[in-house]
């Protein structure tokens, strides 16, 4: 996995070297602690020169403060801080480890600005915050050279004083592994599509048996016996076997029913026969981005000891150009029993799903589940970067996936589902075809989702536009997002733990 920035947290009040991070609120509040640092005056001058009174997210960088000893101090400001949420310290982590690009070492003198204590739960949001702002994707360029490659930066180490170390850590403890979700999944995304196939990404998933997880990787003949042919289809054009992989948490109450989250792994998508135009195309090495997502959910939920049963399952395939390929016109017919007719063999992510939805919902008889997809390029004309696309059968469900939302910033948008957009994809030749019209297009590929599924409260997100290329934000400087793993990690210890 990518390394990140290492965390310590330490109760020293005495900091008088190096890079020293503190944090001030609105009209230039300082905290007891930075206080005793005796740098309220020198910050009070340089704030006057440069009109900065501690605006949320707003950063002062002093370089070589006279009489203090420091290098550099480098104030964050936390607006109001009586009004701020865990959502707002992880930020605020973000914004502290953006100034420190290039720092192999700081130290962060970390309260509030008001004279209140710091929750130890906000230390470690702001802990987080830190270490996810400090991923960066940069194996391929480990050097520096005549033509201005980059070198490899190493993340800085920080040293995080809180009143309360103890409380912090053990905070931290299930912070981090969220950390750790998001890691895994941002790196899978990243990985080009000539390292991670479907073998290889199976392999990466099997890697979390260390955490206590039970892993299961299906062949491609085990998947044939179970009559998984709108997978398959898709993956008959790549000399690159597909997997299909199931990961399970049981740390819930014995026999209770597991919740569920299913991915669509496609290494990379050419489009198939329906070739896709070229320019663009690499972006396709993110299509697993979903399994991507329910990888990192599962490592965080191990990695925190969640008190849930989840299942994980990902259908690992590549959608390539071949003679063998998948042809339109094709008809298969599902594990469902339901035939499929093929128009466009670019619809690919909802025939993956279709079976591995089908499978989990046969199998496990979940008490729901969610879908996450980068399924439709017409997500990200409807919603953009900024959401994804939520579709749902169960109006609480539904509620619940908003809250998650609200309270991690990675917002979900509910969009419709209904009989007059079903109708759209009633095939002339089979039970359903692959593609609607030419509208609605995140619309009718859920609703082509929605009829793989029986009775299990069910909800699809598309995140085509939320997992990848997504705005630089805060706490992601990275091409993929490891959106979803948070949001998931969220609904589940909100509602469904313990
Ligand atoms: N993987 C793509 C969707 C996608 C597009 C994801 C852009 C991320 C960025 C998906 O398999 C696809 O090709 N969808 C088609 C469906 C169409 C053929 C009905 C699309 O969106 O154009
Ligand atoms: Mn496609
Ligand atoms: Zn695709």
């Amino acid at each position: 996995m990518t390394e990140v920035s290492k965390i310590t947290f330490a109760n020293s009040s005495r900091v008088r070297k190096g890079t020293v991070i503190v944090i001030v609120g609105e009209g230039l509040k300082f905290g007891e602690r930075a206080m005793a640092l005796g740098i309220d005056a020198l910050v009070r001058r340089a704030a006057k020169i440069v009109e900065y009174s501690g605006k949320s997210m707003k950063v002062l960088d002093i370089l070589a403060p006279a009489d203090t000893g420091i290098d550099r101090l480098i104030v964050v400001g936390a607006g109001k801080a009586e009004t701020l949420t865990g959502q707002d310290w992880m930020r605020l982590g973000g914004v502290a480890m953006g100034v420190l690009s290039g720092v192999s070492a700081a130290t962060i003198v970390l309260e509030r600005p008001d004279s209140a204590g710091l929750d130890p739960n906000f230390a470690a949001d702001f802990s987080l915050g830190l270490a996810m702002r400090s991923y960066s994707f940069d194996k391929y360029k480990p050097s520096k050279d005549e033509n201005g490659g980059s070198a490899k930066k190493l993340p800085a180490a920080i040293t995080v004083l809180v009143g309360d170390p103890a409380a912090v850590r053990t905070a931290w403890k299930n912070r981090s592994a969220i950390g750790e979700g998001v890691t895994m999944a941002r790196d899978l995304v990243n990985e080009p599509a000539n390292v991670l196939g479907p073998v290889e990404f199976a392999k990466q998933a099997a890697g979390l048996k260390s955490l206590g997880i039970v892993v299961e990787v299906l062949s491609e003949k085990q998947m044939a016996k179970l009559g998984m042919r709108a997978l398959l289809g898709v993956a008959q054009g790549s000399p690159r076997p597909p997997r299909l992989v199931v990961m399970r948490w049981n740390s819930g109450k014995a026999r209770e029913r597991p919740v569920a989250f299913v991915g669509k792994g496609v290494v990379f998508d050419t489009g198939g026969i329906s070739i896709k135009p070229a320019g663009g195309m690499e972006d396709m090495k993110g299509d697993m981005a979903g399994a991507a997502t329910v990888t990192g959910l599962m490592c965080a939920l191990a990695g925190r000891k969640a008190k849930v049963n989840a299942v994980g399952v990902i259908g690992l395939v590549e959608n390539a150009v071949d003679g063998n390929a998948q042809r339109p016109g094709d008809i298969v017919e599902a594990m469902s029993g339901r035939t499929i007719e093929i128009i466009n063999t670019d619809a690919e992510g909802r025939l993956v799903l279709a079976d591995a939805l089908h499978y989990t919902e046969t199998r496990f008889k979940p008490k729901f589940m969610i879908d996450l997809a980068t399924l439709t390029g017409a997500v990200i004309v409807a919603l953009g970067h900024q959401y994804a696309g939520l579709y749902c059968t169960e109006d609480g469900l539904a509620e619940n996936l908003r809250a998650a939302g609200d309270a991690t910033g990675e917002g979900v948008w509910r969009m419709p589902l209904s009989p007059e957009y079903n109708k759209l994809i009633n095939s002339k030749f089979a039970d359903v075809k692959n593609t609607g019209g030419r509208g609605a297009g995140s619309i009718t590929a859920a609703q082509f989702l929605k009829r793989f599924v029986k009775d299990t409260p069910w909800a699809h997100l598309d995140i085509a536009g939320t997992a990848m290329g997504s705005p630089q934000t805060e706490i992601n400087r990275s091409w993929a997002s490891g959106y979803g793993v948070r949001l998931l990690d969220r609904l589940v210890s909100d509602f469904y733990e313990g």
